[in-house]
């Protein structure tokens, strides 16, 4: 049996202090995740989808409950320790891409190998071989401004794989980008999730993009509302989010 790559035990998370006005975000989430899997978050807006990516990125802390990430129990680390576990072992892919302008496509994938001085060889290595997984290889030298969307996207993806992360997290990888582009870096991921065994969890309210999925939570209110695996066509499984989605109400999350 494959190991567990995330496991999340009645995690709760209450903004605010005592006292005052308290928002819970989280009530009792539970869930696990196998190494190699590819899992979506989905739910209405202000669900508790960010939050969720939040606590288990550690950039935020739940308020109870325990998580687990590639073996590490990460609810009772300290701060510089989280620090070090996130640089080493997490890969992150956002909307809005973040990368930095004035570096070329390959020094900005380089980064999170030249943060932890990895010998220049080892960096080149690494870089040529997730620059090609993903079909940048001949852009490298170029800036981030000399190219498209999709590209930009799929610089962050290589910049998220190249350190060899546990996992993987995605919030809204596809968001700024238009349909095509986004079946690019979805199919581009998929390949990775399926070839390379890389563990992915992004959140998304985009069905089209969830159907990539083998796996999809639903959250509403703070809960797991239902679970979905896709067990054949990604075209049957993208009816049966849309049925999901259908009984979750129509304020489908536009972010
Ligand atoms: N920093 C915060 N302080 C107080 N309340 C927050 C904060 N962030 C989120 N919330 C509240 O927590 C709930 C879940 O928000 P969020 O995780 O952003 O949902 P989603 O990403 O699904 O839209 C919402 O009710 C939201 O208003
Ligand atoms: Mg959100």
């Amino acid at each position: 049996m494959a190991n567990q790559v995330v496991k999340v035990e009645h995690v709760e998370k209450i903004y605010g202090k005592k006292n005052e006005n308290q928002s819970v975000a989280l009530k009792d989430i539970s869930f696990s995740m196998q190494e190699g899997e590819f899992i979506g978050i989905m739910g209405p807006s202000g669900s508790g989808k960010t939050t969720l990516l939040n606590v288990l990125s550690t950039l935020d802390r739940p308020t109870s409950g325990e998580i687990s990430i590639a073996g590490r129990d990460i609810t009772h680390m300290k701060n510089d320790e989280l620090a070090d576990f996130r640089a080493n072992s997490l890969g992150f892919i956002f909307q809005d891409f973040n990368l930095l302008e004035n570096l070329t496509l390959y020094e900005n994938i380089a980064l999170p190998l030249s943060l932890q001085d990895v010998k220049a060889k080892k960096i080149k290595e690494r870089v040529e071989t997730v620059a090609k997984q993903l079909g940048i290889q001949d852009i490298l030298m170029k800036f981030p401004a000399e190219v498209s969307g999709g590209q930009k996207q799929r610089t962050a993806a290589a910049r998220a794989l190249v350190h060899e992360p546990a996992i993987i997290l995605g919030d809204e990888p596809t968001g700024a980008l238009d349909s095509k582009n986004a079946q690019g870096l979805l199919e581009a991921m998929t390949e990775l999730n399926r070839e390379q065994a890389v563990s992915i969890l992004m959140v998304t309210h985009d069905p089209q993009s969830a159907s990539y999925c083998e796996r999809i939570l639903f959250i509403q209110d703070g809960v797991l509302y239902k679970e979905l695996k896709r067990t054949g066509e990604r075209k049957a499984f993208y009816q049966e989010i849309l049925d999901v989605l259908a009984t979750l109400g129509a304020d489908q999350d536009g972010e």
